[in-house]
């Protein structure tokens, strides 16, 4: 197999808690929100790797920290061969170009003074792909390539002209009109109208085949994840606990909350209804995560080990992988 496009290990990044002046006083040792709390993956050119779980999980924080958004506290990012997790603001501009990322909500990430074709040809100014003409040019072919057509009339528009699909074309089209090899989409349907869901999936699809694009496509609905991803990974208050390819960790669920998100999804559920595993209750604060496995408050098959030794991942079957005591398979 040739190398992975992107390679992250490790990877944390705790957000410091503020201290209660009480606490303060006291000396107290300082706290953390693990948000992510050592997560390992690699994705292959092309190749679209869902990451899925409930709000709060650390997705956004995971997404935003491999394109050095946010800086990681520890952990390694190696992107195409070389480690950018430490690289200086200038040394990464390069790799800002390769690596891009597609917002949850479309509204905000657009200016709302802007021009929406001046919107997609900005990224080429700023990175000194193109003259302003040559830009405009670009930009008019890729409104008309995300299906914004007339190109011409859509160039001048601004985006509270547009429905929420079409400005999500809008960011889409920015996004790829610099040819990135990597893309974090974050909910990037969540907000959207159900019904026009599958044609923005479709058009992330057809950039997959023309860039050979590799995704992380970060959401909390697992169906979604079925429809696009080659491999799920399922995260839990900052860890992975289940990857593996889609329709295998669909069919086989080997970890108690993979099975329960799935059981939750009439339309890709395939247990049958006595054999439902049932969670209660919230994502544990990620200040405070509990001893053990971390998800060993809300299963239902949670024993003395799973209170005290924190499961490691391991190879349930081929390329899938789950950090459990009691796997399912
Ligand atoms: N800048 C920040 N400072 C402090 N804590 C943060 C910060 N950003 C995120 N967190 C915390 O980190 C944890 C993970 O948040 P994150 O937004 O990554 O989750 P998520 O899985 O994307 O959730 P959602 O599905 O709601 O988008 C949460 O407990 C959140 O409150
Ligand atoms: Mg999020």
């Amino acid at each position: 197999m040739s190398e992975p496009l992107l390679k992250v290990e490790n990877l944390k990044k705790y957000f410091p808690v503020r201290r209660s002046i009480l606490e303060t006083l006291r000396k107290e040792p300082p706290r953390y929100v693990k948000a992510v709390d050592g997560v390992s993956f690699e994705i292959a050119r092309g190749e679209v790797l869902a990451l899925i779980g409930e709000s709060g999980c650390g997705k956004t924080t995971a997404g935003r920290t491999i394109l050095r958004l946010i800086e990681p506290t520890e952990g390694k990012i190696i992107f195409d061969g070389t480690e950018i997790t430490k690289l200086s603001h200038e040394a990464l501009r390069p790799f800002r170009r390769r690596m891009q990322i597609i917002f949850q909500d479309p509204y905000a990430s657009l200016s709302p003074r802007m021009k929406i074709g001046d919107a997609i040809a900005h990224p080429l100014l700023v990175h000194s792909l193109a003259e302003k003409e040559e830009a405009r040019e670009m930009a008019l072919k890729m409104l008309k390539r995300v299906g914004l057509t007339p190109e011409d009339e859509f160039y001048d528009r601004y985006p509270h002209h547009l429905s929420g699909g079409q400005r999500q074309r809008v960011v889409i089209a920015r996004a790829m009109i610099l040819k990135p090899e990597f893309v974090v989409a974050d909910e990037a349907v969540s907000m959207i109208d159900v019904s026009m869901r599958a044609s923005i999936l479709e058009l992330l699809e057809s950039f997959r085949k023309e860039y050979n694009l590799s995704q992380l496509f970060i959401t909390h609905d697992i169906a979604v994840g079925k429809l696009i991803a080659d491999r799920i990974a399922v995260m839990y208050l900052g860890k992975i606990v289940e990857i593996g390819p889609t329709e295998e960790v669909l069919k086989h669920p080997a970890h108690p909350y993979t099975a329960a998100l799935i059981e939750a999804v009439p339309s890709i559920a395939r247990r049958k209804k006595e054999k439902k595993i049932r969670i209660t209750g919230e994502v544990p604060n990620a200040a405070n995560v509990p001893p053990g496995c971390r998800f060993h408050p809300r299963c239902p098959f949670a024993d003395e080990k799973c209170r005290s030794e924190e499961p490691k991942l391991i190879e349930v079957s081929h390329n899938h992988f789950v950090a459990c005591h009691h796997p399912l398979i």
